[in-house]
């Protein structure tokens, strides 16, 4: 059976369909908590799946000292990942090139990318090392289009990621691994919610659909690929059959 981490917890709207998807799969699951608050918020997302192989450790991976604490955690268990699915940050904070300041983008990119570098650094080497396994970055279309104002250092902070990806891959060619990344041309919401209150009034899919693409990337035979989905895809994606 898999061991799968993924690296979201409590408030990810994303993440929340991907924990939930793996475990309905029976898959152990890793999801760290970067505070112990937040617990109660990633399982009360959980009605829908067994927690029984759900491990929460808290270490807040998106610090150096985290990292290196999660990654412990995984050797201590004994754990050997087969799948990896990288998460870190939501939407940037709004605004236009004019209005963005130095320290925004260091914070934009704090948020949204030193998370999948730090995630890198301490969990590929704890990999499963053949072909069946995967390593999955998740990204948003915004960075390779900008088709909207206000979402400057979203595009900016996504695009950095883009090219972590293309990274990883190349140097990870040598290696059974299979790296990709998924990139979600839709908005999301939690199965639990009718909208992402980002977005009000804007027709969301929810995450247990990115839950189970994920599921299929897992069990797929995508290598090093840019995995582009857009709302009329995930409409398209079954629910779970149990
Ligand atoms: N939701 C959508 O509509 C949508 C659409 C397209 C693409 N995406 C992509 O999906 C990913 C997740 O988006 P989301 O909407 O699910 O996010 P979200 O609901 O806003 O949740 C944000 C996540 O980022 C984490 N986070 C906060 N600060 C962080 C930091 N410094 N380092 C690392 N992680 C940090 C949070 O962790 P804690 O819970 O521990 O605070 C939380 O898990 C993003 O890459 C986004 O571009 C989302």
């Amino acid at each position: 059976m898999w061991v799968v981490l993924a690296s979201v917890a409590q408030a990810c709207t994303v993440g929340s369909g991907i924990v939930q998807r793996f475990l309905q799969e029976g898959a152990w699951v890793v999801a760290p908590l970067r505070s112990a608050a937040s617990k109660r918020r990633l399982t009360d997302h959980l009605e829908a799946a067994p927690t029984d192989k759900l491990h929460t450790p808290v270490a807040d991976w998106s610090t150096e000292a985290g990292a290196a604490e999660l990654a412990k955690f995984v050797k201590e268990a004994g754990l050997q990942l087969d799948h990896v699915v990288s998460v870190a940050g939501g939407m940037a904070p709004p605004g236009n090139v004019a209005d963005i300041t130095p320290a925004l983008v260091q914070e934009a990119v704090t948020t949204k990318v030193v998370g999948h570098v730090l995630l890198a650094q301490a969990l590929l080497p704890l990999m499963r090392q053949q072909a069946t396994s995967s390593w999955t970055v998740i990204t948003g279309m915004l960075g390779e289009v900008c088709m909207m104002p206000g979402v400057a250092l979203t595009c900016i902070s996504n695009s950095a990621v883009f090219g972590l990806v293309k990274v990883l891959q190349f140097e990870s060619k040598d290696s059974p691994l299979r790296v990709n990344e998924l990139r979600i041309a839709s908005i999301i919401r939690r199965d639990s919610e009718a909208q992402n209150e980002a977005f009000p009034g804007v027709p969301a899919a929810p995450a247990s659909k990115v839950g189970a693409l994920l599921a299929g990337i897992a069990t797929g035979q995508q290598r090093d690929e840019v995995i582009r989905v857009s709302a009329e895809d995930l409409d398209k994606v079954p629910a779970f059959a149990g």
